[in-house]
């Protein structure tokens, strides 16, 4: 059942997809070699509630950190730890917030000082994925127009697509209706239409797209522990058009220098 909501509905929301987006420019200030990951889920966590949010992930079916932390192999839900970065890691910062009942969902994956030019492909492309699966979601177009889209991206540049996990609506809740998958036919699936909010999130890897899940049944790598690239945005359609309700621009702004 897919949600629908009111143009006020998605005015409230703003507060969230907003604060979700403050907050992962805040952790990109933080982002260097010698930095645990601890230190960044510390700094995220304090940073939400000091702006009148809540941190999602945290507590989520369990889950420890306000971050899901994606270093190099890791594709999703790692948990924070007493791990240091060293230059060139790559690492996805995946974060949820909640502010005044809606909830805000974003990932962006950083360098680390100096990473490889492989890697730095790897996360350009994924990146772009992402913006190719946003212009694929017009109003009237299909779910699986939009997965189609990110797949044929990435696969013709001989990147993988994780098909284990996809985007999702998204809410009063971190998970709705309907699932938004990386891969798949054109013309299928639900159309999107106004009070439709979804993320779109590619999680694309650079060797094989086989997937390891750890025994704690969070922490997802490659099989094969080639590095993977994660970005994710929460879109809204609203008056016929689709908006982009999160923005990397905090990030960008605080990372200047090293935008990859
Ligand atoms: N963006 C991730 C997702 O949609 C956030 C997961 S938060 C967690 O699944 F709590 F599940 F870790
Ligand atoms: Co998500």
């Amino acid at each position: 059942m897919i949600y629908l909501k009111t143009p006020e509905e998605i005015e409230t929301m703003r507060a969230a997809t907003t604060l979700v987006s403050q907050t992962l420019g805040e952790v990109a200030r933080w982002i260097q070699p010698g930095v645990t990951t601890r230190k960044l889920d510390t700094i995220a966590r304090e940073f939400i509630m000091d702006n009148g949010g809540k941190p999602a992930c945290l507590g989520y079916e369990g889950f420890p950190g306000t971050l899901c932390i994606e270093v190099n192999e890791t594709i999703v839900h790692g948990f924070p730890s007493d791990r240091v970065l060293v230059d060139g890691d790559i690492v996805g910062i995946d974060t949820v917030v909640e502010k005044d009942g809606f909830m805000g969902d974003s990932c962006y994956t950083f360098a680390v000082g100096t990473i490889s030019p492989e890697k730095m492909a790897l996360c350009r492309t994924t990146r772009e994925a992402l913006y190719v699966g946003i212009e694929a979601a017009k109003p009237g177009a299909r779910i699986g127009d939009i997965a189609n889209a990110v797949q044929t991206y990435c696969e013709r540049r001989n990147y993988s697509i994780v098909r284990e996990m996809c985007g999702h609506g998204i809410g009063r809740k971190m998970h709705e209706a309907p699932e938004v998958p990386n891969y798949g036919r054109r013309g299928i699936g639900p159309r999107l239409q106004n009070g439709m909010c979804i993320c779109i999130e590619p999680m694309v890897n650079m060797g094989s797209r086989n997937i390891v899940i750890e025994a704690d049944g969070w922490q997802c790598r490659t099989r094969d522990r080639k590095p993977s690239a994660h970005y994710e945005h929460t879109l809204c359609v609203l008056d016929d058009k689709v908006e982009v309700m999160t923005t990397f621009d905090y990030i960008h702004d605080a990372i200047t220098d090293k935008f990859i």
